[in-house]
């Protein structure tokens, strides 16, 4: 039986990883996987969520199953970090699962419990595993064109164009914040406008949420998110708490479906619970518990949002930082949009030929398409990135 299995395209961002790992050059730099770092290079666990361990050791009498979807608590703790009080709380079906991925699996699946003939349309680029879950799970899909690779900056106009071809019932998956590789974002007008669109095709939106926090703000990173879900009677929603929590290994994320009226609500939670039990029964719980106890308690929450911040301005400096050496090392401007991207990536817009010769020459690993973890970089290693991104002429 198994030798009938087929091999399998790595990842190319695990692929990356195991590379890295591999690499003996002791001055070499990881800037390929999205995890952030501080200056010393390390992911330390944040202090609200080291402090909320403690008192869950401390409080915790029991490891029983919690619901299938997981706790009511912290699908309420997460509405109000997403969506504020823009979508009445009996229109909103929610489920635990584990992490963003699972959050963005489960939601394919339910399009295809729904609408298995519909298409899902992704921007090209995305992050990797967007198109490969679709693709896993089967179901058709589409790319619309997101990034000027001249500029670097959104190609709105054909965004909108491409997404001039949607179908009633198709599905448009958009990155909430910081777009993951690219780091270019939409701004409000540009929310409007796509809004607009999609609903005069009687598409809808699917919103991947991974990095809220990390572009210009917790309230700012969610104002798109927020302008959907309040113009919409359906929107799925993918929420990750890897990043802005930094509790990648704990796998906590969710899923939000904004329903038109409570019957609906009730069936989507219904399919949701469904899912769940088809895919894994319980999701796993110790992140969703640290991340509800953090929102619930008023002192964990200014101490989380703070340290939030730091990391946040930290890659904010880095970005300045790099787009300044940038310039003074190549005498141009041309480098202008790594201090405009937001959030942990920037695609830098170099060729395949020069991140590879990085790679070689300078042990300076970036992902193949030349997206830059920005989070990677520190005082030390931004000079020796613009150096080596000048000597393969980026
Ligand atoms: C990334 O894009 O590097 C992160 O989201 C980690 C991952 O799972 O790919």
């Amino acid at each position: 039986m198994l030798s009938n299995l087929k091999q399998q395209p790595q990842d190319k961002i695990m692929e990356l990883m195991t590379q890295f790992r591999a690499e003996t050059r002791p001055e070499k730099v990881d800037l390929g996987v999205g995890i952030y770092k501080n200056a010393k290079g390390e992911t330390p666990v944040m202090r609200a969520v080291k402090k909320a361990e403690k008192m869950l050791w401390e409080a915790e009498t029991t490891k029983k199953y919690t619901g299938l979807v997981g706790e009511k608590d912290f699908h309420d703790a997460m509405i109000g970090l997403v969506l504020g009080d823009v979508v009445p709380r009996n229109r909103i079906a929610a489920a635990h699962t584990p992490g963003g991925t699972g959050a963005i699996h489960t939601i394919v699946e339910l399009i295809q419990s729904a609408t298995p003939d519909a298409t899902i349309w992704i921007s090209d680029p995305s992050w990797p595993n967007h198109p490969s879950i679709v693709d896993h799970l089967g179901m058709a899909r589409k790319s619309y064109r997101y990034f000027d690779n001249e500029t670097r900056a959104v190609d709105f106009d054909a965004m909108m164009a491409d997404l001039g071809d949607l179908k009633p019932g198709d599905v448009v998956l958009l990155h909430g914040c910081c777009h993951n590789p690219t780091g270019a974002n939409l701004n409000i007008t540009q929310w409007q406008k796509l809004a607009a669109l999609i609903k005069t095709k009687g598409a809808i939106p699917f919103i991947d949420i991974a990095y809220q926090g990390f572009g210009d703000g917790l309230e700012e990173d969610a104002a798109g998110v927020r302008l959907i879900a309040s113009e919409f009677d359906e929107v799925l929603i993918a929420a990750s708490c890897s990043k802005n929590f930094g509790i990648y290994r704990e796998r906590t994320g969710v899923v939000l479906i904004v329903t038109p009226d409570e019957a609906t609500q009730t069936l989507a939670q219904i399919n949701l619970a469904h899912l769940n039990r088809q895919n894994f029964s319980f999701p796993p719980d110790h992140g969703a518990r640290l991340v509800t106890m953090i929102l619930n308690d008023p002192e964990l929450k200014a101490d989380w949002m703070a340290e939030l911040e730091e990391v946040r301005l930290g890659m904010l400096d880095l970005r300045r930082q790099l787009a300044a050496e940038l310039q003074k090392q190549s005498g141009s401007n041309r480098f202008g949009f790594v201090a405009e991207h937001r959030g942990m990536f920037s695609r830098m817009g170099a060729s395949e030929e020069q991140v590879l010769k990085m790679r070689s020459d300078n042990a300076i690993y970036m992902v193949n398409d030349s997206r830059i973890n920005i989070a990677g970089l520190n005082k030390e290693s931004v000079p020796l990135l613009a150096k080596a991104m000048i000597e393969a002429g980026c």
